[in-house]
């Protein structure tokens, strides 16, 4: 039923590759993918695949363009190797926070790497938890956007007391996000009023839009890049007296100072998804990865058969 079915990787996020295949009970598709003294990206498929419904997984993460060149090149030396159909499963995409002109003379970053993603031959793109869901018409061609929920909202039901819990936006932005994970979770919602005086960085002022008094909170974002965000949350969440915090975040970037933000802050755990891989001088106590590998697998399978996906989406 599998045999036209291959899945590929380049070398952002090998771990996960290997363990989709292992989900999908197929073998990792064979490539070359390296860099030549000259830095040039090299990629070469090693194996027939004319006629293939061919899945590429890379989440475009750090090194965040050798990522992107990583990706358009597997998806050209496939399309000329006349692969029938070529999926990019980008589970976090790079640039994603660029999706907007909202200072002038900028560049819609998010929005330019969906045009060389297409350009260079993808056919469909399977993603996850997009940082907004206007991404998605950003591509001309089929976007299937997964979320990561069910899969923290299980391990919340498996781990964690959820008596008395509030579910955190940081922002404005996500409240929707949170919102849906209070509804699977059935607890109360509140969201953070995040106001920035002057320079971006400094003179933030924090409120909290919701009664968090005594409860547990658990902050619920798409990204945790430097931390910066999620620890004053969490600074300010202790200052209304929340009892105990927890924060959930789709992609681990951490990125600059985020460890030690993390570990310095009143966030108890730190759960993750291995959108992202974790490098070791990452690891850190508070920081628990779960794995979308079998969501991903699932995915590829039912794209490859033709079979409705949508159920993925909630
Ligand atoms: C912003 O809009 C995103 O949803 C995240 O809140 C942001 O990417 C987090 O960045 P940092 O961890 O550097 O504060």
């Amino acid at each position: 039923m599998f045999s036209r079915l291959k899945i590929f990787t380049c070398n952002a996020n090998i771990d996960l590759a290997n363990e989709v295949v292992k989900y999908a009970g197929i073998p990792l598709g064979d490539a070359e993918v390296f860099k030549f003294s000259n830095d040039n990206t090299f990629v070469k498929i090693k194996e027939n695949v004319r006629g293939a419904d061919t899945f590429i997984i890379q989440p475009t993460c750090y090194p965040v363009n050798d990522s992107i060149m990583e990706l358009l090149i597997m998806i050209d030396a496939l399309k000329r190797a006349s692969a029938k159909n070529i999926s990019c499963v980008i589970p976090y995409f790079g640039y994603a926070r660029s999706d907007k002109k909202d200072q002038p003379r900028i560049a819609i970053t998010a929005k330019l790497v969906a045009d060389l993603i297409t350009t260079a031959g993808a056919s469909r793109i399977v993603c996850m938890d997009l940082h907004s869901e206007q991404i998605q018409g950003f591509f001309n061609i089929p976007v299937d956007h997964l979320t990561s929920a069910p899969i923290f909202s299980r391990y919340f039901k498996a781990h964690l007391n959820l008596k008395n819990v509030v579910i955190v936006s940081p922002d404005a932005g996500g409240t929707e996000r949170a919102r849906t994970m209070a509804k699977r979770l059935n607890c109360d919602l509140a969201i953070g009023d995040k106001r920035r005086i002057g320079n971006d960085d400094k003179s933030e002022i924090l409120n909290i839009i919701g009664d968090v008094e005594g409860k547990t909170a658990i902050l619920i974002d798409d990204i945790i890049d430097t931390g910066g965000s999620l620890c004053k949350m969490a600074k300010a969440l202790i200052n209304s007296k929340a009892k105990k915090i927890y924060a959930a975040c789709s992609h681990g970037i951490l990125s600059g100072n985020a460890i030690q933000n993390l570990e310095d802050s009143p966030i108890e755990k730190l759960f993750i998804t291995n959108s992202i891989s974790l490098a070791k001088e990452k690891k850190s106590k508070k920081i628990i990865q779960l794995s979308i590998a079998e969501l991903l697998a699932i995915a590829i399978k039912k794209i490859h058969i033709e079979e409705s996906i949508s159920i993925l989406f909630r």
